[in-house]
């Protein structure tokens, strides 16, 4: 098949689906919707994110209570909460770390250093945080369309209370904060048609 025709597909397929059925999404299937998240582009290669699956259904309702009760989170297969990195500092360990992988030279690394810490020391704890909740967003994306792509639904959810989801989850706030809900799983229902701007509204050529 034409492969821009089934990139297409799959886009209107994904659909934020708001209640899923009680089938459960096989271990091959999530394992390859998170590798196309871990595989997603980050600012410096920072990935500045962790993807916890929550699987406990107690977990899942307790997530959902602070969450609007969005009915597509107790109802999912699997719910990701893609956490975002709150150590990205260049003088925190894990930039290093992330920083050294690209086998430079030692003046080459403090140069790379010296970059990065002009584009992100200066910025202030919030804005540091957005930064990292940006990247979180495209990984999130990529999941939703690899999942797509093999007929899996999902809904991205901001509608949640981030530090009553932290609590939840016991996740070490030092280092991270939940950016995103995303339940994974099949529609119990059909989805809504698509609105959308058209093409000619969104897009604009300078020639
Ligand atoms: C960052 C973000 C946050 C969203 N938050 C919610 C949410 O809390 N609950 C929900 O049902 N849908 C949420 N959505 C889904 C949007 O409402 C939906 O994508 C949009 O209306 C277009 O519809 P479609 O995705 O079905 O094509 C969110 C989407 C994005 C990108």
């Amino acid at each position: 098949m034409d492969k821009k025709k089934l990139f297409l597909e799959m886009m209107n397929f994904r659909h934020a689906t708001k209640l899923f059925s009680d089938k459960k999404i096989p271990k091959e299937d999530l394992d390859y919707i998170l590798e196309s998240g871990r595989l997603s582009p980050s600012s410096f290669g920072i990935e500045p994110w962790k993807f916890v699956v929550v699987q406990n259904q107690a977990m899942k309702e307790a997530i959902e209570a602070v969450a609007w009760n969005q009915k597509q989170i107790s109802t999912c297969s699997d719910l990701l909460i893609v956490l975002a990195r709150k150590d990205v500092r260049s003088c925190d360990a894990y930039t290093q770390k992330q920083l050294g992988r690209w086998g430079l030279s030692e003046e080459g690394l403090k140069g790379l250093l010296g970059l990065y810490k002009g584009w992100v020391d200066g910025r202030d704890d919030h804005t540091i945080e957005m930064w990292s909740e940006k990247q979180c967003y495209i990984a999130s994306a990529n999941m939703m369309s690899a999942a797509a792509f093999i007929g899996i639904d999902s809904c991205p959810i901001e509608g949640f209370l981030s530090d009553k989801v932290d609590v939840i989850l016991g996740i070490d706030t030092t280092l991270y904060h939940s950016a995103l809900v995303l339940p994974f799983g099949y529609r119990a229902q059909d989805a809504r048609g698509k609105h959308r701007l058209s093409f000619d509204e969104v897009v604009e050529f300078k020639r």
